[in-house]
């Protein structure tokens, strides 16, 4: 078997949703200390539903691929289930991602999470 699936080197040579919002709702940053990959998630937010969101990711392929599928799956969706999201859900996608490389799609989790935080604590602050 091949170590990457087709869908983790489809994600991973065309990207769906990367760049950057100007004048995003909420924005997440996070990284892996050991392999020092980044990913920067970017969320436009209307009435609690995701509207658009954007990725930047400073890491390796199942980076780029789980940051890409991870995207996809919370567009258009509300806050409360892009909550839901978890890294198995993103690998699942994928058609699995090898083991040594699941913490790639934590990395995803982890920065949609800290992006819908982040839009949480500008509201709270209004
Ligand atoms: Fe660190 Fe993939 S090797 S995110």
């Amino acid at each position: 078997m091949a170590l990457y699936s087709e869908k983790v080197m489809d994600h991973f040579r065309n990207p769906r949703n990367v760049g950057v919002i100007e004048n995003a709702d909420g924005i997440g940053e996070v990284g892996n200390a050991k392999c020092g990959d980044i990913m920067k998630m970017y969320l436009k937010i209307d009435n609690d539903i995701i509207t658009d969101v954007k990725f930047e990711t400073f890491g390796c392929g199942s980076a780029i691929a789980s940051s890409s599928m991870a995207t996809e799956m919370i567009k258009g969706k509300p806050l409360s289930e892009a909550m839901q999201l978890t890294n198995q859900a993103v690998a699942e996608a994928l058609d699995g991602l090898p083991a040594h490389k699941i913490h790639c799609s934590v990395l995803a989790e982890e920065a949609i999470k800290s992006a819908i935080d982040d839009y949480n604590a500008r509201k709270k602050a209004e």
